[in-house]
């Protein structure tokens, strides 16, 4: 079995999630955690409940900053290397979420230049891509008023002086050692993570402000920041905060990460209804037992189950999830007429969204920041 990786450019193996807790250094949101947000937001969303949101840095002093009437703003992004599926779809679900129930801003950074330099793509394919993926975030509902699009290429002229100023204080060895690079990697790459962490403080640059920075993104981001934190620190800003989500796992079984290189392992934005029944019933792993009379008899494997665990992040009431997984261990549902359930509830988002995502583009000028 590989070996677990995980950082911004690789993740293999089985994640051990516990692992990286300590491996990073991060805190599991844990149940006191839990608790206040529920008392400041009102409710607490399932993906917090069922840990796929399952760690953060300084949480506690967003809440405590929040809590006094202090404002934060919120922080996210997207490398536009390929198609949105429904991983980054419920990641950015979650981050609505946060604005709508916070009532704060949310600065989304598009790292063309990240994707040039690192993928096999022409700056061009890369221009593509990122109008594609903005065309799928507009169609998710963000407010245009509160989200503003940062392009690294298009606002160069905002990003660059605050990149050069991180850069000066992070050496190449810290990079090597971080993102596991060599002296083959093209220089443009190591110069890179100073470009995702100016987003953490500019909108304070720009505005003239103090507020506080909650960055959601998925755990394999969290070396971007784990050196870059204490480096914004020093160049005089608040460190940012962070709530780190695990990685939905590929239809074809628990382990790695969804991802668009392989468009048969993930389900995109834009597949039409028959390709997200054909992908689930073809290549979604089944928790199940060989025969339909030994499944009845033994029951099913929701852990191992892809339809079981994708679940989680579709079927958000959380008494129907428990009666799903509570009879397929004990062989009342097959695997078959589980994949029926997230098939359904798959489509009924997806065709929502493709209706929504039709004239999004005609909304670029709204969400793209101007000064
Ligand atoms: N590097 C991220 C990616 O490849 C995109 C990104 C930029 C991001 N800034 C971020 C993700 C902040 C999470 C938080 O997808």
């Amino acid at each position: 079995m590989a070996e677990m990786k995980v950082n911004p450019y690789d993740v293999e193996g089985e994640v051990d999630y516990n692992r990286l807790i300590s491996e990073f250094g991060l805190k599991k949101i844990d149940e006191k955690l839990l608790k206040r947000i529920e008392k400041i937001a009102g409710e607490v969303h399932p993906y917090l409940r069922r840990e796929i949101f399952f760690a953060h840095r300084d949480l506690e002093k967003i809440l405590d900053a929040y809590e006094k009437g202090e404002k934060f703003f919120l922080y996210t992004g997207d490398g536009p290397s390929g198609p949105i599926h429904l991983g980054h779809y419920s990641i950015w679900n979650f981050v609505k979420w946060l604005q709508d129930k916070f009532n704060v801003e949310l600065w989304f950074q598009f790292t063309d230049d990240e994707k040039f330099l690192y993928k096999n793509l022409t700056y061009e394919e890369v221009q593509e891509w990122m109008k594609e993926n903005m065309k799928d975030i507009i169609a998710m509902g963000f407010n245009p008023k509160t989200t503003h699009f940062l392009i690294d290429t298009k606002h160069a002229d905002l990003i660059y002086p605050e990149a050069i100023k991180v850069a000066k204080k992070i050496t190449f060895s810290t990079i090597k050692a971080a993102f596991g690079f060599t002296d083959s990697n093209n220089i443009g790459s190591i110069f890179y993570t100073a470009m995702q962490t100016v987003p953490a403080f500019l909108p304070n640059v720009l505005n003239k402000k103090d507020e506080y920075c909650l960055i959601p993104m998925g755990v394999d981001q969290d070396p971007h920041f784990r050196i870059s934190r204490d480096v914004v620190k020093k160049l005089g800003h608040k460190k940012p905060s962070i709530i780190h989500s695990k990685f939905m796992p590929p239809l074809t079984g628990t382990k790695g990460k969804s991802s668009s290189s392989n468009s048969e392992k993930a389900i995109l934005m834009t597949d039409d209804a028959k390709t997200v029944k054909k992908k689930i019933n073809k290549h979604a792993f089944s928790g199940g037992k060989e025969t339909v009379e030994e499944h009845r008899e033994k029951g099913g494997d929701v852990e191992i189950d892809v339809a079981c665990q994708w679940l989680k992040y579709f079927e958000h009431d959380d008494k129907k999830l428990a009666e799903i997984y509570n009879k397929y261990s004990k062989g009342e549902l097959l695997s078959g007429e589980v994949k029926a359930i997230l098939i359904e509830k798959i489509n009924e988002i997806l065709s929502e969204h493709q209706e929504k995502r039709k004239d999004a583009e005609k909304q670029f000028d709204k969400f793209i920041y101007k000064k």
